[in-house]
């Protein structure tokens, strides 16, 4: 279908039926910039809470769904495609942290919103990347913590706040695959480039970076920072906006976008690549597919969320 008749019908359709939507900065740049709202992890769980349309269309992964229906249980949540899913998420199985939990008994469940509303409820609070830090350190130093699921940023966390959290092994598949070496190259061809970096990367990279956070924190810095040259170590869908915040600053994405003859795209999220605008026109038209969450599980999930969202004040 043609790209702008794809367009004009989906704002028309959202209009009328008083939808939101949404979309995560990793998404193609043709879904951020048809969405009503674009953000990192935090401010979408944040928007979502506060919204007063009938209906949210989530363009990003299951988890970011799920976590708009239980914030808003009394709303019509859609996603594009159910097979967005996350490898971070799928890294914690609620069962296998549930046995941890019991093996440690006394110590409180810090996880990451990367995570099934399963996880969630066995948590005492969610993080996102852009509160981790404000989040672990509203506990005392000597508190017994778990860090669920993503050991990079967890490591990351510990360093930082000086805690001592028992983290969980897990990890996303394309943060943990940034190529040291390309990252090196990059700076030799561009010397003064600034490197940016998300935390699910591997402490490596985190060792090589100029600024390490969020989506959302990573758009700022480069947007606030006087460097006019950026090598970014994150899902390359960010690069759409920081591209768009700052017209004549260059912006290079960690590895280098696919050689020819090689057929690797590291850099892109297999999961958010599957929000496409046809798929945003066809949920629209249809209110399909939805998401749906248990209402007993999701009043257990939503006390951790809250009780991030209360923090991040
Ligand atoms: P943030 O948007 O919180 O930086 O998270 C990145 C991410 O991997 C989302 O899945
Ligand atoms: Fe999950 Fe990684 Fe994709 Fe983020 S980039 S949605 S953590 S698989």
């Amino acid at each position: 279908m043609d790209a702008n008749f794809l367009k004009t019908e989906i704002r028309r359709i959202a209009k009328e039926k008083n939808a939101i939507i949404m979309a995560h900065y990793y998404t193609d740049g043709s879904i951020q910039d048809i969405a009503d709202f674009v953000g990192d992890s935090l401010a979408l769980a944040q928007y979502a809470a506060k919204t007063d349309a009938d209906i949210i269309v989530m363009c990003g992964v299951n988890f970011m769904g799920e976590t708009c229906k239980i914030l808003c249980p009394e709303k019509k949540v859609l996603v594009l495609d159910t097979n967005a899913g996350c490898s971070l998420a799928d890294s914690c199985p609620a069962e296998d942290l549930k046995k941890f939990k019991d093996e440690h008994p006394g110590y409180k469940v810090v996880t990451y919103v990367n995570t099934t509303a399963a996880v969630k409820a066995l948590s005492d609070v969610v993080v996102t990347s852009s509160n981790a830090r404000l989040v672990v350190e509203s506990y005392p130093k000597d508190a017994k913590l778990i860090f669920a699921p993503d050991k990079n940023l967890g490591a990351y966390l510990n360093s930082i706040t000086g805690r001592d959290m028992l983290l969980w092994n897990g990890g996303c598949h394309v943060h943990g695959r940034f190529s040291l070496e390309a990252i090196l190259n990059l700076k030799k061809e561009h010397p003064a480039a600034k490197v940016l970096v998300h935390p699910e990367c591997p402490a490596a990279i985190q060792a090589v970076a100029d600024e390490i956070g969020s989506t959302a924190g990573l758009l700022k810095y480069s947007i606030n920072d006087d460097a006019t040259e950026f090598i970014v170590a994150t899902e390359s869908g960010i690069l759409h906006k920081m591209q768009a915040a700052s017209p004549d600053k260059k912006f290079y994405p960690v590895p280098p976008e696919m050689t020819e003859g090689i057929g690797c795209s590291c850099n892109e999220c297999s999961y958010m690549r599957l929000n496409t605008l046809e798929k945003l026109y066809n949920t629209l038209q249809t209110e399909q597919p939805e998401i749906n969450v248990d209402p007993q599980l999701a009043a257990e999930a939503i006390r951790p969320i809250n009780k991030m969202l209360e923090l991040s004040k």
